[in-house]
């Protein structure tokens, strides 16, 4: 299957321009999954929850349609992150679209510095939705520094794991060949690029978006201050075998029984 990532290069509060970045760069791809990065539709460094809110929509918002759009055009499934109100609770949120649907909707776990202001944390486990017989899990940004989360998913069975970011520390790209490779997963990691300095904080977006094979290779990886995209061809049927030789599984060998507090 053809799967990629859009590297984009947010204007913050400017949705309409957001969108039309988008449609520019894929122009006339059609793919089977496509990334988009973590709030891609807003832009990431709100000066206060009102501001935050004010940019929040329900899963059949203006973004919801745009991924509705997206997927139609490209004929691919696709996972991109927004600012979720449900209930008058904020959630930073990755939905899932297919066709003319939205099948579902992930809310980060693992919340970073004053997103803690904004946001409230996840509270739901991370799901997989099967789509054309593929796995796909989600996880947003700094959920990779908590292997449990890409276990998690490994575990309920996603074959790809999708990873919007809006990296600012150097880590994730290397952590998540071992993300990868301690799950025998695929990942896509749509990072974005550029800054954005608001209030008294000022963030420089680290790009390098990449694609992660179940043996911990790089399969793509983007540049850092450009907008980019890129697809490769895999084949997600090496997602599901985990066995690493013919004396260790790495499902199976788990010693549960001793890991304490986990
Ligand atoms: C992050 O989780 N967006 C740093």
């Amino acid at each position: 299957m053809k799967v990629g990532y859009i590297q984009t290069s947010p204007i913050f509060n400017k949705k309409e321009k957001n969108f039309d970045q988008i449609n520019d760069l894929v122009s006339e791809i059609k793919a089977d999954l496509l990334v988009l990065p973590e709030l891609f539709a807003t832009g990431y460094t709100f000066i206060s929850k009102k501001e935050a809110d004010s940019l929040a929509e329900e899963l059949d918002g203006q973004t919801a349609q745009f991924l509705i759009n997206l997927s139609k055009k490209t004929k691919a499934t696709i996972v991109g992150g927004f600012i979720e109100k449900n209930k008058n609770t904020l959630y930073n949120s990755a939905m899932i679209v297919f066709g003319s649907k939205v099948l579902g909707v992930y809310r980060k776990l693992h919340l970073y510095y004053k997103e803690k202001l904004w946001f409230s944390p996840g509270n739901k486990p991370p799901e997989v939705y099967k789509v054309n017989d593929v796995n796909i899990g989600i996880m947003i940004c700094f959920d990779w520094i908590f292997p449990e989360t890409a276990r998690s998913l490994a575990l309920l069975g996603a074959d790809i794991i999708t990873h919007p970011a809006n990296l600012v520390l150097p880590y994730c790209q290397d952590a998540m060949v071992t993300r990868c490779l301690e799950n025998r997963v695929f990942a896509i990691t749509s990072n974005r690029i550029g800054e954005e300095k608001r209030g008294t904080d000022h963030f420089k977006f680290t790009g390098k978006s990449q694609i992660t094979s179940y043996k911990g290779e790089i399969l793509s990886s983007a540049p850092e201050a450009k907008e980019f995209l890129d697809f490769v061809d895999i084949d997600v049927n090496r997602a599901r075998d985990k066995n690493l030789n013919e004396y260790n599984n790495l499902f199976e060998e788990r010693r549960i029984n001793f890991y304490k507090n986990t």
